[in-house]
């Protein structure tokens, strides 16, 4: 599914490096976790993996089922079936959260070749979607984001993630200030999503998101590169140990 070899990116305006020779693999149907200290470039390798255009890759490649992203516009990629939720989503006044995802819906099926949805239709999965979510129907006249909590807009995140049914799903840090309540929420929409045909990252400093997610791999980053990999074990072991032993064994 992904297969990012020798990546190195950095900041276009001030030319700072921060991923620098970064190698991961996720398989098919995968869960992979991605740990690490604060500040080691777990949201900038999301951001690289969108095309955000203020990132800069000047080394290395990012393979999409075997294909090169690089020269990919974010569109492009969202359409290819690549879906990132981030850790801060942004706000956006005077679109109702219903009109952008039927937007944001019906872009996506004509990228696959698919007919638009009818109103009914597109209403019928909305609700079923938001109700497995435990989301009120209402939240989605309200624009997209604008006065949420930090919970309703993970929530928001979840429901467009389950509704444009992409194939590589990376959430950062999806738990960040989440209650309990609605951290279940979350992980159980990320496992209502699991499918041998779909690979999902999950970036996260804290093991807590993976006692809900249990991930199929965990790959530790530390100063942009991937310094550990393992299975689930290795994040109880980052639990109990932090991540001291991990970097002074890898330096
Ligand atoms: N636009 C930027 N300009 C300069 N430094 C940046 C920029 N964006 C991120 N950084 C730096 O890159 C490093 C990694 O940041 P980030 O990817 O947000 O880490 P994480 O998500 O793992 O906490 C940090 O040291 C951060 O200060
Ligand atoms: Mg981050």
């Amino acid at each position: 599914m992904l297969e990012i070899k020798n990546l190195h990116a950095r900041v276009a305006e001030s030319g700072v490096e921060i991923i620098r020779g970064l190698n991961l693999t996720v398989k098919d149907g995968e869960v992979a976790a991605i740990m690490g200290p604060n500040g080691s470039g777990k949201s900038t390798l999301s951001y690289v993996l969108a095309g955000r255009p203020d990132y800069e890759v000047t080394e290395g490649e990012i393979l999409y089922n075997g294909e090169s992203i690089l020269e990919m516009d974010p569109a492009e990629r969202a359409a290819t079936g690549v879906f990132l939720a981030f850790q801060y989503p942004m706000e956006i006044p005077g679109v109702a959260t219903m009109e952008f995802l039927k937007v944001a819906m019906n872009a996506q099926r004509k990228a696959r070749g698919e007919d638009p949805l009818s109103i009914p239709d597109l209403l019928k999965r909305v609700k079923q979607a938001a109700g497995e979510l435990d989301m009120d129907m209402g939240m989605l006249k309200r624009p997209l984001n604008v006065g949420f909590s930090g919970g309703e807009k993970k929530r928001a995140e979840i429901l467009q993630m389950k509704l444009l049914e992409p194939k590589l799903c990376v959430l950062d840090e999806t738990d960040s200030g989440l209650d309990i309540d609605a951290l279940k929420i979350v992980a159980d929409g990320v496992n209502q999503l699991r499918s041998p045909d779909r690979s999902i990252v999950v970036i996260t400093h804290y093991q807590r998101l993976l006692d809900y997610i249990v991930p199929d791999a965990v790959h530790v980053l530390y100063k942009g590169q991937v310094i550990k990999s393992g299975d689930k074990s290795l994040a109880y072991e980052l639990e109990e140990n932090g991540y001291a032993g991990i970097i002074e064994e890898a330096a």
